[in-house]
């Protein structure tokens, strides 16, 4: 089922069907709230943070972290600066962002909502990871801090808050719209035991990889003869984004070579699309061991984009955001 969310008001002309839905379905999980630090992966010009600040721009406890590793012409969140909303971009890797040092999140610890729009193959496992694995307080094996009978708050710390220093808010949950699976990096998935666990490693996964680009672009792999029939052509194309036809020609060439010619275009989309959810299964399983119940969600239609499905988790246990707990 589609779940799409165009009753929304930010469907307007200029703000797309994407940003709706995922709005929408922040919405709906609770989490377009105020008092809240959305980190934005993937950022590019940082169009997701600002329809969120349209959203909720009458509040000023309001915290945009946008994580974007290129820089980026024509950002959009150069324009909120002097409104009641912190608005911070980091130009980094995902991989090298520790959550709990950046300041701006150090200072009010407001509970964090992770977000992303197509965020690219590995980066959604780098963000998973960023997320739920440098937020944290403190560790598990470091004893709690011990408190300071001062009244006096430490630097840092916010006297509201009970954690002082380094560290952020907790994770309330998280939208990603997820794309570019034929990117994902068996280094960075989240989910290696999930495949470990069904007797698969590395190799499958790159197959996996591979043959999920059939879900967007089968046609062109499969059937250079009927470009026309590409319904892509009209699609929504996303900032920074190649199609996995041009990327992955070779592979596509070597898994032509590999697999049953007779796959029909259909079919090969179908495979394609059981590639992703395999994908994105590992993802669900790493959300779980976390502590988080999450979902997949076709977002949109296939006709606004094929890249259609939203990751969205918010803790099993509200009150224990991030324990590890719920083993299999
Ligand atoms: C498909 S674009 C989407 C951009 C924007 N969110 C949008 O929807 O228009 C993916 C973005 O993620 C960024 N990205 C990919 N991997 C990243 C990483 N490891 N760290 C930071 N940014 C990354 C790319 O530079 C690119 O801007």
């Amino acid at each position: 089922m589609v779940t799409t969310h165009l009753d929304k008001p930010y469907s307007s002309e200029e703000a797309e069907p994407v940003m709706a839905s995922i709005l929408g379905h922040l919405e709906d999980l609770g989490l377009l709230q105020r008092g809240r630090c959305f980190v934005e992966f993937g950022a590019g010009r940082g169009k997701l943070s600002h329809w969120i600040h349209e959203d909720l721009k009458t509040h000023e406890d309001l915290q945009l972290l946008l994580v974007e590793r290129s820089s980026t012409r024509f950002k959009v969140d150069g324009k909120h600066q002097d409104t009641g909303a912190e608005f911070e971009r980091l130009q980094v890797d995902i991989q090298h962002l520790d959550l709990r040092k950046v300041p701006l999140l150090q200072q009010k610890k407001l509970p964090l909502v992770g977000v992303g729009k197509h965020l690219c193959g590995a980066a959604t496992d780098l963000a998973l990871r960023c997320l739920l694995e440098t937020s944290k307080v403190r560790e598990e094996t470091e004893p709690a801090p011990k408190r300071l009978r001062s009244s006096e708050p430490r630097p840092g710390e916010d006297p509201e808050t009970s954690e002082p220093g380094p560290g952020t808010g907790p994770v309330l949950g998280m939208a990603l719209a997820l794309c570019c699976h034929h990117r994902c990096e068996w280094r960075h998935y989240v989910g290696q035991q999930f495949f470990l666990q069904r007797g698969l490693g590395p190799a499958e996964f790159s197959a996996f990889c591979r043959m999920s680009s059939w879900a967007t672009c089968g046609f062109r792999l499969s059937n250079q003869d009927c470009p026309s029939q590409d319904p892509t052509n009209q699609r929504v194309e996303h900032e920074g984004h190649k199609p996995a036809a041009e990327t992955d020609a070779v592979t596509g060439a070597c898994l032509s070579a590999c697999l049953p010619v007779c796959l029909s275009v259909s079919e090969r989309q179908h495979v394609g699309r059981l590639c992703k959810l395999m994908i994105d299964g590992g993802r669900h399983h790493f959300l779980k061991t976390k502590g988080f119940s999450s979902k997949l969600i076709r977002y949109v239609e296939p006709q606004v984009t094929l890249e259609n499905i939203l990751l969205t988790a918010v803790p099993s246990c509200p009150s224990s955001f991030q324990e590890e707990s719920h083993p299999e």
